[in-house]
């Protein structure tokens, strides 16, 4: 977990590792925001809170043209990664700042759109991050919180070792405040925020679908750094929730299930506009 100065107790799990960013380098606007891009127009002002690596928010700024888009994430390796990314894509439109989504630095009504992806599964305070949202959205202006499920998890072969390694994540994500099966509740999040006209849909795309080698591999790879990772490894430990030797034992069959031929695994993703 990595936490951040004056970010009132965030926590974040996943860290900014190669895998982590691997992982997130994988999406774009088209396989985890589909829902939102009917809504958007040229010249438009759009804030991507938790943008993680970049990638779906340089996409944004491809559409708001000549308009901008402003990815925003705690960490601040993350942060260079976009705007590493944002070079190599030659995209100018687009601007990435470190900060808090429980915080943000921009004025009232400042935003045409305001999306989130996989971000408020983490957050302990989803209400308080959404009057934030609010606050910096024009009125009229368009929300869209994205988020995958993991009751909808689809994996094969079911390993215990797997099964175990899911659980225990979870657990971990339970622990700093997040909850990975908040997505069903954005609809009525964003109502009990404010928001009018809320939609809610399903959406396959944003935890992933991995059923190649290459991306299978990259799934248990990203997954063994995850468990190893120092503090949710203490975590884990230290709470009694499994010791060393299991841990290795976990990431050992994690790692081989990544290399079966048959491997596959698939999370549904819900996400609600208003
Ligand atoms: C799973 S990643 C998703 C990144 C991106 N939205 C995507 O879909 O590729 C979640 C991101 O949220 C960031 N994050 C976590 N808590 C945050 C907070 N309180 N404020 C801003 N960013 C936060 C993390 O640093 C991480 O990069």
């Amino acid at each position: 977990m990595q936490t951040e100065p004056g970010d009132a107790g965030a926590a974040y799990l996943h860290g900014a590792n190669s895998t982590e960013q691997a992982r997130l380098l994988r999406r774009t606007a088209a396989n985890s925001a589909a829902f939102l891009l009917p809504h958007l127009q040229p010249g438009w002002e759009l804030l991507d809170c938790g943008c993680g690596v970049g990638s779906i928010t340089c996409d944004f700024a491809n559409v708001i043209a000549p308009g901008r888009a402003v990815g925003l994430d705690m960490q601040g390796a993350q942060i260079e990664r976009a705007r590493r990314l944002a070079v190599e894509r030659g995209a100018r439109n687009v601007k990435f700042d470190i900060g808090s989504v429980y915080d943000l630095s921009y004025a009232d009504g400042r935003f045409d759109a305001v999306f989130t992806n996989t971000l408020f599964q983490h957050l302990k305070e989803p209400e308080r991050a959404l009057a934030e949202i609010r606050r910096v959205l024009k009125p009229g202006g368009v929300v869209a919180v994205a988020d995958d499920d993991h009751s909808t998890v689809l994996w094969e072969p079911r390993t215990p070792a797997l099964t175990e390694a899911l659980r225990l994540i979870a657990r971990v994500i339970a622990h700093t405040g997040g909850d990975v099966y908040r997505a069903r509740h954005h609809r009525r999040l964003l109502l009990e925020a404010g928001f009018v006209r809320v939609s809610a849909t399903g959406t396959l795309g944003t935890g992933g679908v991995w059923g190649s080698p290459e991306e299978t591999r990259l799934f248990a790879a990203w997954f063994a750094d995850q468990l190893r990772a120092p503090a949710g490894r203490e975590l884990m430990i230290g709470q009694g929730w499994t010791d060393a030797d299991s841990l290795e034992a976990i990431i050992g069959d994690v790692l081989a299930w990544g290399e079966r031929p048959d491997a596959f695994f698939a999370v549904l993703g819900v996400a609600a506009t208003g």
